[in-house]
């Protein structure tokens, strides 16, 4: 009895551990798959990633840049998130037929909208060419010199390593630049929509619901691949057709429980798990405050006007949906770094580490970096601050200071590149300006300016402070900017843009909005920006050493995964609930009566579409069900991030049972701390998926052409 208790607790130590990472799908033989098979999966690595034959990583292509999509028929089809989709349903969108809110369905092929601009890429094949990117560096000792020969290298190897003529090579870094591998990919731009849900099931919850677990989103839409008559890459042409894939994943309805094997495939963007502690401590306590604190002003404006007057609700909600996303990502960040004590897990692992290079004799190689990293954090505080307010006041959430600094850019590019660069973007910028302005409100604005700037103000390191700025009184120089300043409306800032380049420099540095963003723009990049890129090159060149010295002197067994640096990845765990705080448990599965349990009627948020509401209260739900519930989102331990949604969440046997979307608010702190108690990923499950396809939409075409693997006892039911 005692020996079987110990051995399952050996059991579960083992596959707490062996979760989390992010990992090479070309390299997860060895001690990555034999994890995923000791966590229950049934396929090989060579399934997965394969150059000999067609595999798993053939279905997976990254979605217009930033998402992640996945094939699911052999005619093209592809399945990603409704948030991924958005901009093109948007696009499509009028107010007679508005897809957002009302959904969209192609019953037939001819009936699917092309996109412009949207394309989806496919990897080839992956290879380590590390040798000869670095080669001729060996000797170099600048690290502005040795930066430059890589990149020089690069660019070389990027034109002359063997491709096909439709193919493009593309060169990445890994381990902060201590290894770098080709991907071979194909650029598919031929790209239509075929289906979408409405808004009220693709982003049920919208942001009261965004991190939040328990989740009730259907967050899906499908879009279809065409390709020239050869399956290669073409632009949108009528006689393209439909792409055939040389995978696509079958569908699972057999449906999942706690502890299964789940794996997700997709392209993360950004992670920083190898930050020393001082870094982590910097964001935990200086940065993401201050983010946050200029994201929650003007967030507060923006909802209470959007609150009062429909007119601006529109104007704003997409915004408003945007600073939100990571303004509450950062307090979910900063919570779960403290409460999981990641600086103190990341002190702990650096006393090891040093007592390593000791033992090692690398102390000379080594020995300084810990130090290193003090000294240029320390140095780096204030100016990282600076820019961060900068970035976030100036750049990204006061729109007039936003479209000010367009100008200033404008300004310097005379400087730089002369007359005919400028008379270029000053027209470009004159006919791009018109869709800023139609979703620009100068009381908004004014109200948001107010608050911010006073934030910039008390939280700018003082040496940074443009004179502009001292003793500021900011609701007085809000009413003279939105009052005076030709910003504040589309001719005006037009009117700015007319004359040479004298008579627009002459005009706009009259203008009082612009003053006051040229006085901090000037500040911040003769002030801040050179120390800080200083010092940042310092770090980056510390943390590549840092990164080889963890790789050097590590057992052969560590699990060290590279950072996310938006190229394929695969990683794996098991579906779980967790616990998110004293005496609350969560279960790793929602069903639709919690869809129920939130609706409010006509609420933007949790409206429920009648339909839906229909198909609930008769219980049809086809094939899809589960014990007569149907079930919606379920949670796992993958380790995910930005990047990853649209992600195909896969089973023992490779098949897909979910879509990956988000994680739980917990957890956020994976970026930069993954912990397998509290970080989780947030799928769609493929049920849900298939019941809206089919039950609420009846788009049988489509439910025709997938591969689905229905549980041995509803296979005999007729539809
Ligand atoms: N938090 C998710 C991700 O970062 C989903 C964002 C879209 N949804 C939303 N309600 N804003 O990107
Ligand atoms: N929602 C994210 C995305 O759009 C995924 C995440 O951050 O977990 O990629």
């Amino acid at each position: 009895m005692k020996y079987i208790k110990l051995l399952l607790l050996f059991v579960f130590i083992q596959t707490q551990a062996q979760q989390g990472g992010m990992w090479i799908p070309s390299l997860l033989k060895g001690m990555n798959e034999s994890e995923m098979k000791n966590l229950g999966m049934k396929i090989s690595a060579e399934d997965i990633y394969s150059i000999n034959k067609s595999s798993l990583k053939d279905a997976v292509p990254h979605f217009d840049g930033g998402c992640t999509a996945e094939m699911i028929s052999d005619k093209g089809l592809l399945l990603t998130n409704h948030h991924c989709g958005y901009d093109n349903i948007q696009s499509h969108s009028t107010v007679e037929n508005d897809y957002l809110t009302n959904g969209f369905w192609a019953y037939k092929m001819d009936d699917e909208l092309p996109n412009k601009d949207l394309y989806v890429t496919f990897i080839i094949r992956i290879e380590d060419v590390t040798t000869k990117v670095l080669e001729g560096t060996e000797t170099m000792t600048s690290e502005a010199e040795k930066q430059k020969k890589i990149q020089a290298n690069i660019s070389t190897l990027t034109k002359t390593l063997p491709k096909e003529s439709w193919q493009e090579n593309s060169i990445k870094t890994f381990y902060d630049g201590n290894q770098y591998l080709l991907f071979v990919i194909e650029n598919y731009k031929d790209v239509r929509l075929v289906g979408a849900p409405p808004s009220s099931i693709g982003k049920f919850g919208s942001d009261t619901d965004n991190w939040v677990w328990p989740r009730h989103t259907g967050d899906f839409s499908l879009f279809r691949i065409y390709a020239d008559k050869n399956n290669r890459p073409a632009e949108y042409s009528k006689d393209n057709v439909p792409y055939k894939p040389k995978h696509f994943f079958p569908i699972s309805a057999k449906g999942i429980s706690e502890n299964d094997f789940t794996m997700v495939m997709g392209y993360p963007g950004r992670t920083q798990e190898y930050l020393p502690a001082v870094a982590v401590e910097q964001i935990v306590n200086t940065t993401n405050p201050a983010k946050i604190e200029v994201r929650d002003a003007a967030l507060k404006v923006q909802d209470g006007f959007m609150r009062k007057d429909n007119a601006i609700k529109i104007q704003y909600a997409s915004k408003y949906a945007s600073i939100a996303n990571y303004w509450k990502k950062w307090i979910g960040e900063t919570k779960g770094l403290k409460k999981s004590n990641a600086i103190g897990v990341k002190q702990k692992f650096e006393k090891e580490f040093q007592e390593k290079v000791i033992k090692a004799g690398k102390q000379a190689e080594y020995g300084n970096l810990l130090s290193d990293f003090e000294k240029n954090y320390t140095e780096i505080k204030d100016y990282a601050l600076a820019r961060d307010l900068f970035s976030e006041v100036a750049m990204r959430n006061t729109e007039l200071l936003q479209n000010g600094y367009r100008l200033y850019q404008l300004e310097q590019l005379l400087a730089t590149k002369g007359e005919q660069a400028f008379t270029d973007r000053k027209n470009n910028l004159s006919k791009g300006i018109d869709a800023f302005y139609k979703d620009f409100n100068p009381t908004v604005d004014k109200n948001v300016f107010e608050q911010l700037i006073a934030i910039y103000a008390k939280r700018l390191p003082s040496q940074f402070l443009p004179n502009e700025l001292k003793n500021l009184d900011a609701n007085k120089l809000a009413n003279d900017i939105y009052t005076n300043s030709k910003l504040v409306n589309l001719q005006d800032f037009r009117s700015l843009l007319e004359g040479d380049s004298k008579t627009v420099l002459e005009k706009i540095n009259n203008d009082k909005g612009y003053q006051i963003l040229k006085a901090m723009a000037d500040s911040y990049t003769k002030s801040v920006v050179p120390k800080y890129d200083e010092i940042n090159l310092k770090n980056i060149a510390t943390q590549r050493t840092y990164m080889k010295a963890i790789l050097e002197l590590s057992p052969k067994s560590a699990r060290i995964f590279p950072d996310a640096n938006s190229t394929l990845r695969v990683t794996y765990g098991k579906v779980k609930g967790y616990k998110p705080n004293d005496a609350v448990l969560y279960e790793p599965i929602t069903y639709l009566d919690g869809v129920m349990e939130k609706y409010v009627p006509g609420d933007y948020e949790f409206d429920v579409p009648k339909k839906l509401i229909e198909l609930y209260d008769t219980k049809d739900y086809g094939k899809y069900s589960h014990k007569g519930k149907m079930p919606v989102c379920f949670i796992a331990t993958n380790h995910t991030t930005g990047g990853n949604s649209g992600s195909p969440a896969l089973d023992a046997n490779g098949n897909l049972i979910g879509l990956n979307f988000d994680r739980v608010w917990e957890g956020t702190m994976s970026d930069i701390y993954y912990s397998p108690d509290i970080c989780r990923n947030i799928m769609v499950d493929a049920r849900y998926i298939l019941f809206i396809i089919d039950k609420f939409a009846g788009a049988q075409n489509i439910i025709d052409e997938l591969n689905i693997i229905y549980p041995k006892s509803k296979k005999q039911v007729k539809k």
